[in-house]
């Protein structure tokens, strides 16, 4: 059945541009898949996008947003109190995820292992009071790898709490050597596991978003144990989140002492990118879905309501 779809867009976080380029793939297949497609460009002027919403009254909205405000809960409240039904996952969903000290606690309770690490205020990391390298700094709240600082020495130079952009309490985690590991899971299954193998130190925004700075491995050559254990834990993250349609878990893989060595996590996206270079996309062409296939998907999955 052809619908009437909002594409909430664009979004005023670090990651507007990476948000705007998953939506250009996703317009492109809600036209393939003939449903009406509203392109709605979220900005500040929250009166501006009711009213949008209001005029155009979509069957569903596909949110396409990425970082603050439009993945951690604030833009599925409006569309719950809108009654609209939405891709992805809720308002109690995008915030657990969202926050990375949250859904570290969470995934621990549910027998997760996680990386050693700690909140801490960025000044007292800086001048070495809280962990010695090797470590890496992250914002609570952010996606892309915005912020993050893999400080893998005492020659590794540390970021200016003068010039912090974030808030200054933030997440230090202590570094786990290996390997790279993301799951895709769509409606509480997971559907499959990627290596990434980046060129640079880390899986960095430009290692994310430019073509030929990584290498993409699918299936995840892997140890079969662990690999039935990364989507089971991705899984499980997923459940214990409060997560809905579709996110990607984030995963470290330490084999330096041989396989099948020691899983970690690192995080949940509640709201995956859907760039040509995103995970999620491939893992599931891997399984025979197209991104088509994929967008149809969320349309049909999108709800109000967790
Ligand atoms: N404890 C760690 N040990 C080793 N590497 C890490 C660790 N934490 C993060 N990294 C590296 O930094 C990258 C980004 O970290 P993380 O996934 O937590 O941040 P993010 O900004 O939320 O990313 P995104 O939302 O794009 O998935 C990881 O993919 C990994 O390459
Ligand atoms: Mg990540």
């Amino acid at each position: 059945m052809k619908k009437r779809v909002a594409v909430l867009m664009g979004g005023f976080s670090g990651e507007r541009e990476v948000s705007l380029s998953s939506a250009q793939g996703v317009l492109m297949a809600l036209q393939e898949l003939g449903h009406e497609a509203i392109p709605i460009d979220v900005t500040r002027n929250m009166e501006k996008l009711v009213q949008n919403l209001e005029i155009h009254k979509p069957d569903v909205v596909l949110n396409i947003l990425h970082g603050r405000w439009g993945e951690d809960g604030c833009i599925q409240g409006l569309l719950e109190m809108m009654d609209i039904p939405y891709s992805h996952s809720g308002v109690l969903g995008s915030a657990l995820s969202m926050n990375k000290i949250v859904a570290r606690n969470i995934c621990q309770v549910k027998g997760i292992r996680i990386p050693e690490g700690q909140v801490a205020q960025l000044v007292d990391v800086c001048a070495g009071h809280i962990m010695k390298p090797p470590f890496v700094i992250k914002p609570i709240g952010e996606g892309s790898s915005l912020g993050v600082h893999i400080i893998l020495d005492e020659t590794t130079p540390l970021p200016n709490p003068q010039e912090w952009p974030f808030e200054e309490e933030v997440l230090v985690e202590k570094y786990i050597p290996g390997r790279e590991i993301q799951v895709a899971v769509l409606g509480g299954k997971a559907i499959g596991a990627i290596e990434i193998r980046p060129h640079g130190t880390f899986y960095d925004y430009e290692a994310k978003y430019t073509d030929g700075k990584a290498i993409h491995l699918m299936p995840a050559p892997i140890h079969p144990e662990v690999y039935a254990q990364v989507l089971e834990w991705a899984e499980k993250a997923h459940k214990g989140l409060e997560c809905r349609g579709v996110s990607r878990s984030d995963f470290r893989y330490d084999d330096t002492h041989g396989e099948p060595g020691t899983l970690y996590y690192l995080e949940t996206n509640p709201q995956p990118g859907l760039t040509p270079l995103s995970l999620v996309p491939e893992i599931v062409a891997h399984e025979g879905m197209t991104y088509a296939q994929l967008v149809q998907w969320m349309v049909e999955d999108a709800s109000c309501r967790r």
